[in-house]
């Protein structure tokens, strides 16, 4: 049957490496509809609204969405750059892709990160890590207060008085963000980190928290990992620290295969873990959740490269890769990934990034070359 896949470049240079990934994608003779929507700035600045209604329409009338990038911006800024006649509304703007991940309950975020071989940029051969970030809770659960109100800061300092000391003008002085676990966010995001490990023959699930600071909520994560870990014999629980985490994954990448951890300490290790496979125009990602799932780069859209057809496309082009599995067709995905594996390796093609001078447009066309 037909796939319906909602297409939402976004802002800078989304539009750029969503047409080269389209390029690619052509080559394949998929039996997909594509349908474009609206998302990002462009928006927020004439509608007052990043996310249209009739994107989430979209959305919900496709199986599956690829998504280029968008530009978030901190509140000062947003309220700025509204035309005149939404100046001064109150509108706030809230992350787009943050409001989708939870709207669509796309509850894991899965950050594939892979060494290619002869990428002059990556930091040790044979690095393979799968980063699952729960997607949907945590500090981007969007619990936050400013000005506190009198019962919350009372709240506050029946727990620690402390923070009374520079409350100048009572809640004024002070404000909150929550980082709010569930046990269900929890287990299942757990869970998706061993079905992985299962299905792809690791030995271990590493948790990353900080439990021994950040009791309840680190702790709820370790406490679940234990139940789930029960359920899968022969793959071992090991547990970091979020600190320790970033020092190892330099000290030794190649003693981690899958980690799991929760939204922020995943937002953060993820880029590092990019970082170690060559930067993120190699880092894909794929939100899913029971009935549907989203696919972008883990770059944002770099507004000062816009226009250019300059920033790598890999990254984008390994989400479609990771939607081509999520729709159906591991073939082909498995032929794309080969396909980015020749050209890095043949080194003819590349990006500035990778001290390369070709446009985003012919990478992509060499990795298209090479499905033909
Ligand atoms: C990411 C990005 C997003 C996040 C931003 C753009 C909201 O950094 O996908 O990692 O923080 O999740
Ligand atoms: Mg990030």
């Amino acid at each position: 049957m037909t796939k319906k896949i909602a297409v939402l470049p976004g802002d800078g240079v989304g539009n750029e490496v969503m047409e080269a990934a389209l390029i690619v994608l052509d080559q394949l003779d998929l039996d997909v509809e594509y349908e474009w929507g609206d998302i990002g700035w462009e928006f927020w600045k004439t509608e007052g609204d990043a996310l249209p209604a009739r994107t989430v329409e979209l959305l919900k009338r496709t199986d599956a969405c690829l998504f280029g990038a968008i530009t978030s911006m901190p509140k000062e800024e947003c309220e700025e750059v509204l035309i005149p006649e939404l100046k001064g509304q109150g509108l706030v703007y809230r992350s787009p892709i943050v409001r989708l991940r939870q709207m669509f309950d796309l509850y894991v975020n899965y950050r594939p990160c892979k060494a290619f071989k002869n990428n002059p940029l990556i930091y040790r051969e044979g690095i393979d890590l799968h980063v699952f970030r729960e997607n949907t809770e945590g500090l981007y659960a969007g619990i936050e207060f400013h000005p506190l109100a009198d019962d919350l800061r009372a709240k506050m300092l029946e727990f620690n008085k402390n923070m009374g000391k520079f409350d100048g003008v009572p809640g004024e002085d002070i404000a909150m963000s929550c980082r709010v676990f569930s046990r269900k966010g929890c287990e299942r995001i757990v869970r998706a980190g061993f079905e992985l490990a299962r299905d792809k023959g690791y030995k271990t699930v590493t948790v990353v928290e900080k439990p021994n600071v950040v009791r309840e909520t680190s702790g709820m994560m370790i406490r679940e990992a234990r139940k789930v870990a029960k359920e899968f014999p022969g793959i071992e629980l090991w547990e970091t620290n979020i600190d320790a985490m970033c020092m190892w994954l330099i000290k030794n990448p190649l003693d981690y295969g899958v980690l799991v951890t929760s939204n922020m300490f995943g937002d953060i290790v993820s880029d590092l873990c990019a970082q170690l496979v060559g930067g993120l125009g190699f880092a894909a990602s794929a939100s899913r959740g029971d009935s549907y799932a989203l696919f972008e780069p883990t770059h944002g859209s770099a507004p000062k490269y816009y226009g250019q057809y300059k920033v790598n496309p890999i990254a984008m082009i390994l989400s479609a890769k990771l939607m081509l599995e999520y729709i159906g067709e591991g073939k082909k995905a498995d032929a794309v990934e080969q396909a980015v594996a020749d050209v890095v390796a043949e080194g003819k093609v590349r990006t500035y990034d990778m001290r390369g001078s070709n446009t985003s447009l012919e990478v992509a066309e060499a990795i298209a070359a090479k499905l033909r």
